[in-house]
């Protein structure tokens, strides 16, 4: 071998040697401080990201009732210190009674609020076999210690923020309504600083801590659940003992020097954000001014073709067969974004999803955490809208999900997100309902860089996607990437919505001559996110909520 050619591999040798053993001090960035805290111990303690994440998630189920939970589902998407990526679907499932037309009256239309409030909207919670799932998998230490630190905060209690102060008072009504004989949180005026202490979700914890998975979905706690809803509800025992968490192939996407790691179905967020990326830099953007008219003209009609395809195409893979190599196609992709009009919107009504050959083969929470040994984790949880079902499991301290509400009761009716659907995302026993949830992990140069999710039902793609291209397109800091106001298009209704105080009246006035119609919004998303750019680790906590991110000091 040449001398310099011998010189380039030593170069390149060293520099990938470099690079595999990148620094990674490691941070968690979660819903409330109470569970970021905890977080960084477990790091503390030797654990991993994915340890880390468990006992994170088992927090947030203390000190964020209105989203973190038991009594719901969600996904993890992983990206380990090798490079290696997973994506883990602890998604809720309809109940083995469930029908297509469980939510429609005689004249075949929507039930008000059955999807969404009380005994029917619950599907079969996952939360508790995923938190198993990951630890069998990547854990390293005892899953004893990461229930012990929720166990911990339950019993003795914490503060709660303003937020959830406003919150819990402002829900009273519906846990009232929904657990009449079974008090939660209630006959009190809730202020900021009162502590809540929650003695049964202790013992919950403990159950579950002592007996592994099946202390959840077999014995004492799955018979609180089913009886605490067996009047009307549809919920058995068998659904408990038989439900599966699974680990998925993760969507990935190259593009320019990035590759997107992020959740397939039945979440369509890896999806419907690789379909954004794809159609974005089929532009020249050099000169794309950040939420000028131009900007979110271009971003809103990108994201009608794409929430087309959502509502007609995505589904539970299990049940349905979503086209997936299709939908992430480059041609078809480009082809769908060459219909925009730079100068007039494409009104909702005349874009319809992409046509194949079929037979052809505001309350969720989202955290990202990484550690030292260079893992990183995303993970979205939800109990679908605020406080989920609003019921309150007897004696057992813990809150049921009204995810079945993410079905599409009716193809063309709208969820409680706006959002539209088909057959794809028909209700079907044992099916898992289409989620927006879009855990994402993004390398540069083969390399960790962004971790980063978010809550707010059908704008959490959006969200994901704006954060993404205020990154790699306009160069912010996290902190200002996060923070900077946001705004979505879902296609139907033909609404972009707006935050407050994003665009000047002028920008809206040419926004609607070219025939978007505008609606404002007090707040879209939350975004947590930690990014590794030359060699430094940042978070960006969205103050959008009680959010809280730390760097782990070592
Ligand atoms: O899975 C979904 O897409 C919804 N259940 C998420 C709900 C949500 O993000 C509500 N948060 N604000």
């Amino acid at each position: 071998m040449h001398i310099s050619n011998l010189f380039c591999v030593l170069i390149s040798f060293i520099f990938l040697a470099c690079n595999s053993n990148q620094k990674h001090p490691g941070a968690v960035v979660t819903g409330h401080p109470e569970a970021t805290k905890i977080g960084i111990k477990v790091l503390e303690e030797g654990g991993n990201a994915v340890d880390a994440s468990i006992a994170v998630q088992l927090a947030l189920a203390v000190c964020f009732p209105s989203a973190g939970n038991l009594g719901g589902g969600g996904f993890m998407v992983a990206r380990m210190h090798d490079g290696s990526s997973y994506a883990l679907d602890f998604r809720e499932t309809a109940p083995k009674r469930s029908t297509t037309n469980m939510y429609l009256d005689q004249n075949e239309n929507i039930i008000d609020s059955l999807s969404t409030y009380g005994p029917l909207a619950v599907g079969v919670p996952g939360t508790i076999d995923g938190i198993f799932e990951a630890h069998n998998k990547f854990g390293k230490i005892s899953i004893d210690t990461l229930f012990n630190h929720a166990i911990r905060l339950a019993l003795k209690g914490f503060e709660i923020t303003e937020r959830q102060a406003n919150a819990f008072n402002y829900y009273q009504e519906d846990f009232e309504k929904f657990n009449p004989n079974n008090s939660y949180l209630q006959a009190l005026n809730w202020q900021k600083g009162d502590t809540l202490r929650q003695i049964d979700l202790g013992k919950t914890l403990t159950i579950i801590r002592n007996k592994g998975r099946k202390g959840f979905y077999e014995g004492e706690i799955a018979n609180n659940i089913v009886s605490t809803i067996e009047n009307q509800g549809i919920l058995s025992l068998s659904d408990l003992k038989e439900y599966k968490s699974k680990w998925r192939d993760p969507i990935t996407l190259e593009f320019k020097n990035y590759k997107l790691i992020s959740m397939p179905p039945p979440s369509s967020g890896g999806i419907a954000l690789s379909q954004l990326l794809i159609k974005i830099f089929n532009f020249s953007l050099e000169d794309i001014e950040h939420n000028s008219t131009e900007y979110i003209h271009l971003l809103s009609e990108l994201e009608k073709r794409v929430y087309a395809d959502r509502s007609q195409h995505l589904g539970d893979n299990d049940f349905y067969d979503v086209p997936i190599h299709r939908l992430l196609n480059k041609k078809y992709n480009q082809q769908r974004a060459s219909t925009i009009n730079f100068r007039q919107a494409t009104p909702s009504d005349s874009i319809s999803a992409g046509l194949f050959n079929l037979n052809e083969s505001e309350e969720t929470t989202h955290f990202s955490i990484t550690d030292s040994f260079g893992n990183a984790v995303a993970v979205t949880t939800t109990l679908n809208t605020s406080y989920g079902s609003k019921i309150f499991v007897n004696n057992s301290g813990f809150l049921l999900n009204n995810e079945m509400d993410d079905f599409s009761a009716k193809p063309g009716s709208p969820n409680t997100y706006g959002l539209i659907g088909s057959q794809a995302n028909s209700i079907e026993p044992g099916k898992r309902m289409l989620s927006s949830m879009t855990p994402s992990i993004l390398e540069k140069n083969d390399n960790l860089f962004l971790v980063l999710g978010s809550p707010g039902g059908s704008t959490i793609i959006t969200s994901v996607f704006q954060t993404i291209l205020n990154v790699i397109l306009f160069d912010m800091n996290i902190q200002h990437a996060v923070d900077n106001k946001r705004f979505h298009h879902q296609w139907k209704p033909e609404y972009i919505y707006i935050e407050k105080n994003l665009a000047s009246d002028s920008i809206i006035k040419s926004l609607q001559n070219m025939g978007h119609y505008i609606k404002e919004r007090n707040s879209i998303g939350h975004v947590n996110a930690i990014i590794y750019d030359k060699n430094t680790i940042s978070i960006g906590v969205d103050k959008r909520g009680d959010n809280s991110g730390e760097i782990l000091n070592n």
